[in-house]
C-alpha cells in the first residue's frame, strides 16, 4: 500500500521504516524537506538528525506535507499534538479526504514543563478535532497509548501480551488499520467504539506518563485483562 506518514519525530521515523520493511510504499511528510535534510543537530529527543536516518531507510520518500499526503492510499499523523491541526491543514482538506487517516497523536501540552497536561480532555478529543475539521477523511485513532518502538514490535514489552485500542467512526478505515496493527504483530486490538472513545485512549497519557515515571522506562503497555 502507499502510506504517508507525516511527522519526523520518533513515531514518524520507527513506523515509516517498519512499514517500508512490510513492503509498503512510504513517503515521510515534512513543513519543509530541505530544512529537514539540512538539519546536523540530534532531535528533542535526542535523535540523531533526521538525514542520518535518511541514509539508512533510502526507499522511505521524504515530502512536504501536502506532496506526502497525497502520494498516500492511508495517511498516518504522526505530528506533534499542537501541531497537528496546522500540519493536516498543509497537508490539504484534498489529499485527506475518502482516505483513512490513522492518528497517533496525542494532545500533550508542554508549556508549563513535564509531566505535560492534556490541552483537550474529557469533553472533546484531538481525534474529534482533526475528524471535524477534515470531515471527508476517515480518522481512526490508534497506538497513541504505547511508546513508538512498541508500536512496530510489540513483543518488546510482555512478549507482545498487551492490549492496543482502536476508536472510529468508518468501520471500513478501523479494519483497515486493524489489518495494519495485526501486520505489525498487535495480537489483542480492542475496538473502542466511534472516534469520541479517542478521548478515552488519550487520557490514558497522564496515567502511562506516571508509570514511565514509576517503572523507569517506556518498555510497558496496558494488558486488559477479561
Ligand atoms: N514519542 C513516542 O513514543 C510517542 C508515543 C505515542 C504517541 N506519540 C505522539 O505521536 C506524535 C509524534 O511524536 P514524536 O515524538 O514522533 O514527534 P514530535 O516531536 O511530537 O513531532 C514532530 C513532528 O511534528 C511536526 N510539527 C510540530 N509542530 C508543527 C506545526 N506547528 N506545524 C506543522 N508540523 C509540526 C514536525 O514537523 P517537521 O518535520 O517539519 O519538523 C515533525 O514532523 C505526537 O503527537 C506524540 O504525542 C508519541
Amino acid at each position: 500500500m502507499k502510506i504517508a506518514v507525516l511527522g519526523t519525530g520518533t513515531v514518524g521515523r520507527t513506523l515509516a521504516g517498519k512499514l517500508s520493511e512490510l513492503g509498503h510504499d512510504v513517503v515521510v511528510g515534512t513543513r519543509d524537506p530541505r530544512a529537514t535534510l539540512a538539519r546536523t543537530e540530534a532531535d528533542a529527543m535526542g535523535n540523531p538528525p533526521y538525514p542520518a536516518w535518511q541514509a539508512d531507510h533510502p526507499k522511505v520518500g521524504l515530502a512536504p506535507f501536502d506532496e506526502a499526503a497525497a502520494s498516500g492510499e492511508l495517511v498516518v499523523n504522526a505530528t506533534g499534538g499542537g501541531g497537528s491541526i496546522d500540519a493536516l491543514t498543509q497537508a490539504g482538506e484534498a489529499n485527506l479526504t475518502g482516505k483513512v487517516l490513522l492518528d497517533v497523536s496525542n494532545p500533550l501540552d508542554f508549556s508549563q514543563g513535564f509531566p505535560p497536561s492534556l490541552f483537550v480532555k474529557d469533553t472533546d478529543s484531538l481525534a474529534e478535532q482533526i475528524q471535524r475539521a477534515f470531515p471527508g477523511a476517515r480518522v481512526v485513532k490508534s497506538l497513541n497509548s504505547m511508546t513508538a518502538a512498541l508500536m512496530v514490535e510489540p513483543a518488546r514489552a510482555g512478549g507482545g501480551d498487551h492490549s492496543t485500542f482502536v476508536s472510529g467512526n468508518d468501520d471500513g478505515a478501523k479494519q483497515t488499520v486493524v489489518a495494519l496493527l495485526e501486520s505489525m504483530g498487535h495480537t489483542d486490538v480492542i475496538d473502542l467504539g466511534d472516534l469520541s472513545t479517542a478521548r478515552g485512549a488519550e487520557m490514558l497519557m497522564p496515567v502511562w506518563l506516571r508509570l514511565m515515571g514509576a517503572l523507569g522506562t517506556p518498555f510497558f503497555n496496558f494488558k486488559i485483562v477479561r
